[in-house]
């Protein structure tokens, strides 16, 4: 397996492994070490099925299906994340890490390419390393003890759904989901420390008033997203990206109106931000 970093701060594309072929331990042992030390990692030329692509997601981790999108037919765990020709909004248009409004949050996600479009549909990733170790001693001190607290229900996020709930929502999931996690969070299996807020999800800071809590979260979310803290794939159909929602953010670029982009996605069981 090559492995080529594809920026500064993180993303490393993998070459030289067929997922079709089946995941060994070993195979598996050396994507898990890729992906911990990159963040998100890339793999072109996987033709998969959906039950390899499901395959691949165990050997890396626990499925779990995703909160308001139904699976496609006989894949529960497999969602598709669309937009056609003729929708504006695109799933999750904005800067996130997964979910986060759930008391534990997906460790990873993983995108399988179907269709894209000629030109655009990119995704933006952003290192919450990167951005938590660019931070004064002083922010980190305050930031130590604070706890987000986010919300499946923030306006801009709910919008990027509303297209995929109208076609394939699950009738039976709450409204709103509402989860308390640090704002600073350790990585369980690297030991490093991350931001994890998001402008997606996190609507405010226990214990403090939204006046009080804005500014800071207003300075947080542009100071996470810096360029120098992200990297940018541009997709080809059967390409894969296996992203670290445990420090890394996502945010896919709508810039491709009037075509039609279509991904699966595998959404991977996390733990309790500690
Ligand atoms: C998402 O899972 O948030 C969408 C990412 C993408 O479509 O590139």
């Amino acid at each position: 397996m090559d492995i080529r970093r594809i920026a500064g701060a993180l993303g490393a594309e993998l070459s030289g492994v067929n997922l079709a072929d089946g995941v060994s331990p070993a195979l598996a042992a050396d994507l898990r070490r890729a992906f911990l030390e990159h963040q998100v990692i890339f793999l072109r030329n996987q033709n998969l099925t959906p039950q390899q692509f499901l395959d691949f997601a165990r050997a890396m981790g626990e499925p779990v299906e995703y909160p308001f999108v139904k699976g496609i037919e006989g894949f529960p765990h497999i969602i598709e994340v669309k937009k056609l020709e003729h929708e504006k909004s695109n799933f999750g248009g904005i800067w996130h890490s997964d979910t986060t409004y759930l008391d534990q949050p997906p460790m990873g996600s993983m995108l399988l390419s179907r269709e894209v479009p000629p030109y655009g549909g990119d995704t933006l990733f952003a290192s919450q390393y990167a951005a938590y170790d660019a931070l004064s001693d002083t922010m980190k001190g305050l930031l130590a003890n604070l706890k987000g607290i986010s919300s499946s229900a923030k306006a801009d996020v709910s919008k990027t759904r509303e297209d995929r709930i109208k076609e394939g929502g699950k009738q039976e999931a709450p409204k709103q989901y509402l989860a308390e996690h640090p704002i600073v969070r350790t990585h369980p299996e690297t030991g490093r420390k991350a931001l994890y807020v998001n402008v997606a999800h996190t609507a405010g800071i226990k214990g403090m008033t939204d006046e009080e809590s804005a500014p800071l979260l207003r300075f947080l979310f542009e100071h996470q997203v810096k360029p120098e803290f992200t990297c940018r794939f541009v997709w080809e159909p059967n390409a894969i990206a296996f992203w670290d929602n445990r420090c890394v953010q996502h945010n896919p670029v709508n810039d491709y109106h009037g075509f039609r982009r279509v991904m699966h996605r595998i959404t991977l069981q996390g733990d309790t931000p500690a």
